[in-house]
């Protein structure tokens, strides 16, 4: 899940390349590097290590030339270091390439390759292709990289120059995104769309098995066969400004202070009166929705969580059969999957590999999708039958906060639709829950305007070695988001465990001063959730409690008590998980984590 750029223009090529790879460096940071054909040669300029690694290099020996391409790595195939950093070059310095993906298949090819005398620089994957491209170069790079394609495995978005043709890039896309973006005497590729922004808002998505000619002026797509295919310009909505830090420290700070706007946006946009409109890409009757049965959701990590709040809320008010699956699990665990049921994928970036695999395994059993998906024009949504969009704007933070509240949303009002279709809940009902949104922006605001609260609790724990988050019921899913968030950017470990699950052996875990958070907030297994504090106190635990405003008796239960707006018990987690995500963000600046870039973690993980 690297980021590839490249540029054709006349525009300084260092700026251009640079700014591309800053917009991506969300998507892996453990070296980088650019190169340009100057004068008949291949120039590469690369290095170990962050972004302004590679700044700083160029800043003392920039490139010229009109036509380069870009990396920032996420290593899979050899550690961090200058030479597995990107681009990757030839025998002969002719060919150089930058990929994103993994070539499954490049052992052997490598092997091939040192029989036949080439000589290896990197322990990386990649290299093999700058290799095959210069070993099938015969004066036109177009046929020489359609040629090295058909031997190569796995998944692999590429961009390649050539010494010979300084007056194009090739591009070609298979399991990892690629974009194109159309600007005026001058072209761009990019692994995301916020690479492009700033010089364009008109863009051509790329599907698998394309290959397209980058040229100046001219821009050409083939197919899998060869042939030459004419494809959609899309214009993108967002703003470049939309992806500044504004006066932020960080972009998981901005993004989790977006929220309320986000989710006032989506009643605006989502609920009209007391019906709702999922938008133009929601194309399922209701007469399919009214006859469903059974719904698998399937999605990784955060999203993942998003989606097992989601069983609670289609079971609790739809009363449809719910199971939610980890994709990298469905994708290989060959589910049952009776009576048809709507398979759906969660995920803020729509280009995760293993939820896309869940959802092609899925379309393999002709069973229909929805997708919840941030990222218009992504693979999952463009491969999904019907599709929610977040309209969480840009998420530029690794750590995902906004996509996930908005996820919650969309299936709280996807649950309360498909409750109507069944009849399982009366008009009044629904009403009522409408209302009840239409409060949250409010009581969201309301709990972020208190973050100095959380930060001075964030204080008294910095230094703990380890984490247990606590919940019942629907806020269960939220007790492991907001271990999942403390884990990711502060890297102190961290789990989230169902509240009565305790006692079945984690709480051997626990001795004098071990913090435990715990979601107390008021709900039908409150008091449930009150006697599970009180097991942990007999055992001296430190209990930072999240609990409902006006609630006095948790006040002398937690050590220490966070306070949220009353809410309906199955809202709860879209407000319950911010004084969470501020915490896991304090806690990780206290301890001088780079918040935004935590080691070892991509924004999108296109790789399986
Ligand atoms: C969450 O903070 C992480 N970035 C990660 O777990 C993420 O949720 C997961 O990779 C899924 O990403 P997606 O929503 O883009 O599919």
């Amino acid at each position: 899940m690297c980021g590839i750029v490249g540029y054709i223009g006349d525009k300084d090529i260092n700026s251009v390349l640079m700014a591309g790879l800053w917009r991506l460096e969300y998507r892996g940071y453990d070296s980088s590097g650019v190169a340009s054909v100057i004068d008949g040669e291949m120039e590469v300029r690369k290095v170990k290590g962050r972004l302004m690694n590679l700044q700083e290099l160029l800043a003392e020996k920039p490139l010229s030339g009109t036509v380069g391409i870009g990396h920032t790595r996420w290593a899979t195939h050899g550690e961090p270091s200058d030479q597995n950093a990107h681009p990757q070059v030839g025998c002969k310095n002719m060919i150089a390439v930058v990929h994103n993906g993994i070539i499954e298949n490049y052992y052997s090819l490598k092997e091939e390759l040192v029989k036949r005398k080439h000589f290896f620089k990197s322990n990386t994957d990649t290299e093999v292709i700058a290799h095959l491209i210069e070993e099938n170069y015969k004066g036109n790079l177009k046929e020489s990289v359609s040629k090295t394609i058909s031997r190569l495995e796995g998944s692999f978005a590429i961009a390649v120059i050539c010494t010979e043709e300084p007056d194009k890039i090739v591009v070609y896309r298979y399991g990892s995104p690629l974009t194109v973006g159309i600007g005026k005497n001058e072209n761009l590729i990019a692994s995301d769309i916020p690479a492009l922004l700033d010089h364009t808002k008109d863009v051509i998505t790329m599907n698998d098995g394309e290959l397209g000619v980058i040229e100046k002026n001219k821009i050409e797509f083939f197919n899998s066969h060869g042939e030459r295919i004419e494809k959609e310009r899309k214009r993108i909505k967002w703003s470049a400004e939309s992806l500044e830090k504004l006066d932020f420290p960080h972009y998981m700070s901005k993004e989790i202070h977006e929220q309320p706007q986000i989710i006032k946006k989506n009643i605006e946009l989502k609920i009209k009166g007391n019906e709702f409109d999922f938008g133009v890409n929601f194309k399922f009757t209701p007469k399919e929705l009214a006859n469903l049965s059974h719904i698998i959701i399937q999605a990784c990590g955060t999203s993942w969580h998003a989606g097992y709040i989601g069983k609670y809320l289609f079971e609790n008010f739809a009363r449809i059969q719910t199971e939610i699956d980890i994709s990298s699990e469905f994708r290989y665990r060959n589910p049952v999957m009776d009576g048809e049921p709507l398979v759906m994928a969660i995920t803020q970036s729509g280009e995760t590999a293993d939820t896309l695999a869940g959802l092609r395994e899925a379309k393999a059993k002709f069973l229909k999708i929805l997708s919840l998906v941030n990222v218009r024009g992504s693979t999952i949504a463009r491969e999904s039958d019907s599709s929610i969009y977040l309209e969480a704007g840009p998420e530029i933070g690794v750590a995902s906060t906004k996509a996930f509240t908005s996820q919650i949303f969309q299936l709280y009002l996807l649950s309360l639709y498909l409750s109507k279709l069944k009849w399982t809940m009366d008009g009044s009902e629904i009403k009522k829950q409408i209302k009840e949104i239409k409060k949250l922006p409010q009581k969201m605001k309301k709990i972020i305007e208190k973050e100095k609260g959380i930060k001075k609790i964030a204080e008294k724990f910095k230094d703990a070695k380890d984490f247990m988050f606590i919940g019942r019921g629907i806020n269960y899913p939220t007790a492991l988001e907001g271990a999942l968030k403390l884990k990711e950017i502060s890297y102190i470990h961290a789990t989230g465990y169902p509240a009565g699950e305790m006692k079945h052996g984690p709480i051997a875990l626990i001795t004098e001063g071990s913090p435990v958070v715990a979601i107390a907030t008021k709900s039908s297994v409150y008091d449930k959730m009150l006697s599970n504090i009180e097991e942990l106190k007999s055992r001296k635990a430190e209990v930072i409690v999240i609990g409902t405003e006006g609630d006095e008796i948790i006040k002398n239960l937690g050590s220490d008590v966070f306070y949220i707006p009353e809410c309906e018990e199955n809202l709860s987690p879209i407000l319950s998980i911010i004084p969470l995500q501020l915490f896991a963000y304090h806690i990780a600046v206290l301890n001088g984590r780079d918040v935004d870039r935590p080691r070892n973690l991509a924004k999108s993980v296109t790789v399986e």
